[in-house]
This record gives C-alpha cells, structure tokens and sequence, in this order.
C-alpha cells in the first residue's frame, strides 16, 4: 500500500513540470502513457487494489482517482496550449494577411466623347430629334456638290479633304448626312448625325486630323430663323446650364442662308473672360443657318414649299471644355491613365 501511494505522490509532484515542458503533442501523449496509460502509474496503483486489504482498498482507490483527475487535468490543458501554439504557428507561416484591402478589377468605362455625345443626343431627343447616320467614306457629291459647295472652293481642295485613289474622300463634315437623309426621305424632317469626320489638319493641342461633328437638320412648311433659335436656346439651357446664353454671329455657310455662328457665354467666367474663352466672354460652339434652296433642289425637294435650319458642331471641343481636357488628342490616344479619370 505504501509503495503505491509514494509512486502516486512522486508521479502528482514530477508530472506538472514534465507536462509543462512538453513541447509538442507527441511528447504529450508519451508522458499520458506513461502515467495514464494502460502500463502506468495509475493503472499499476489499481491493479494493486486487490492485494490489499478490505480497508485499505478505498484508501488507495480514493487517493488514486483524485491523482488520475489532477494528471488528467494538467495534460488536458497543455493540449489546448499546444493546438493553440500550433495553430498560431500556422496561420503566421500561411503569411495571409487578412487585412489587406483586395486586388480591385479593372471596371472599365466610357470615351469622354461618348458621355459627351450620350448626352446631346439625350437633349436632342428631347427636342423630337431622332438619329441619323451616314457613311464615312463619302463621294463629291454628297461632300460638296449637293450642299451647294462651288467647285473653287478651298474646302475641296486636297491639302484640306482626304482623297481616296478611286476620286472618292474621307468626309470632311457631317454635313453629308443632310443630303443622304433627304435623297431617302420625305419631309418633315427632324434628325441629327453625330460621326467622325477629316480632314488634313496638322496635329496639336486643338486640331486632329479625326474629329467628331454633329448635325442637325430640320425641314417642314414655314420654318423661321425664330425656330433655329429658340431650338438652339433650348439645346444651350439643357447642356450648359438653365442661366447660358447664346449670342449669334452673321456668317457664311456655302449651304446655308442667312447663316450665323454660335457662341456661348463662357461656362466658366459667365462672360468676365478667362484663360478658357480667351478673356473674350464668349465660346463659339457651332455654325448654323436656313437651308438654302439650291440644297433642297440637289435632294429633290420643292424649294417653294420647304423651309428648314441646319446647325453643325463640334463634340470634341464641347467635351474638352466639359471635362476640362487641354489636348484633343487625348480623345484619339486610348491611354489608360487618361481614359479612367471618366
Ligand atoms: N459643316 C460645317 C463645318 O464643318 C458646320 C455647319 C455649319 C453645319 C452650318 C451646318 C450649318 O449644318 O448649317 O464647319
């Protein structure tokens, strides 16, 4: 009897340290063999119950129950010790840092030039304008002749038009559309033709080769300079602001009479002059005028009974002004770090 309770004695006194230094679970359960196994100390002490005498079993047995509690305790607790340590050990060596912020996708977006045009085209539409469209691969015809362009003209010169070799040309102007919509439709008519047009312009910060124009026509009976304005005025309060003003200007179209360019009070300085319009107040933004009758003749419509206004401007110079770009050429570049400002 003696014997076994000092083997449980030693084993409660020598066991926290060992199980303490354990360094893994391997070691661990070594030392539960040891005292807990089925060759142990414990179970040893047991076995030993029934060479004792009747007294002195539950003596034995009592002692030997709180001893396999306590070692069992211990070793129960530096298991959870060493799976928290091992756990630890591996989420530092995965090195996941579940903090950082993800790798963002690319969302891609639209061309300046389409947000720009997005928008006329919404104004329009909202005027009873529908869209038209043309080629840009264009001949004379269309071009010049039937928008009533003399021959002499400089426009048609080859230092200014791209010729192809066959005599056909890049268009130089929308303008084009006019005529391809009235030779196949009949009046009235309200449409407008953004596209691309060229013309032989050497690069820099306000000129390219390739721009973009868009064009408007109207055609019904009794159509007034007012109208042209007061459509104008309209477009001008929706893309600029409801306080814009317009202000135009006696000019010369080949295929419009009387004609006027249009200018907006800078959007900028409301007209005090700024860097922007060139401290002049004014923006000019588009040329306009009543169609003139040799155009409705080319096309097939009776001038006598037709009237009409036709306007034309520039998307790229609206948007630059819009978003604040300094060079036309960012709108033909596709670079990247550019195109995601929009
Ligand atoms: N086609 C002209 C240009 O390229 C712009 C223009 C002016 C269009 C007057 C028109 C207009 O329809 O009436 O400069």
């Amino acid at each position: 009897m003696k014997q076994y309770l000092e083997q449980l004695e030693q084993a409660e006194k020598e066991a926290p340290a060992r199980i303490d230094a354990a360094a893994n679970v391997e070691e661990l359960e070594a030392l539960r063999l040891q005292y807990l196994g089925r060759k142990g100390v414990l179970t040893a002490a047991l076995q030993g119950l029934g060479s004792l005498a009747a007294e002195e079993r539950p003596v034995l047995g009592k002692r030997a129950n709180e001893a396999k509690n306590f070692l069992a305790a211990l070793i129960d607790r530096r298991t959870a010790e060493l799976e928290e340590k091992r756990l630890a050990e591996a989420v530092a060596k995965s090195r996941l840092d579940v903090t950082l912020p993800g790798a963002r996708g690319w969302d891609g977006g639209l061309h300046p030039l389409t947000l720009t045009l997005d928008r006329l085209v919404e104004i329009f539409f909202s005027l009873g304008f529908t869209v038209a469209d043309g080629p840009e691969v264009e001949d004379e015809f269309h071009n010049f002749d039937a928008l009533n362009t003399p021959a002499d003209h400089p426009a048609r010169d080859s230092q200014d038009t791209f010729y192809l070799a066959d005599g056909r040309l890049l268009r130089s102007q929308t303008s084009t559309v006019q005529v391809r919509y009235m030779q196949a439709n009949q009046p009235p008519v309200r449409i407008i033709a953004p596209g691309r047009v060229y013309r032989r312009d050497t690069p820099d910060a306000s000129h390219s080769p390739i721009f973009h124009q868009l064009e408007g026509l109207y055609v019904d009976q009794g159509v007034t300079f007012g109208d042209l304005k007061y459509t104008l005025e309209q477009f001008a309060h929706q893309m600029f602001g409801p306080g814009s003003s317009l202000r135009f200007r006696p000019s010369f179209f080949p295929f419009t009479e009387p004609s006027a360019e249009v200018d907006v009070r800078c959007v900028f300085c409301k007209g005090k002059g700024c860097s922007v319009c060139k401290q002049t107040g004014w923006m000019e933004i588009l040329g306009c005028g009543m169609v003139d009758p040799a155009v409705f003749q080319a096309v097939g419509y009776d001038p006598e009974r037709w009237t009409g206004f036709a306007f034309g401007m520039g998307i790229d110079r609206i948007c630059m002004t819009m978003m604040g770009i300094n060079d036309i050429r960012l709108l033909l570049e596709s670079e990247l770090g550019f195109l995601s400002q929009f």
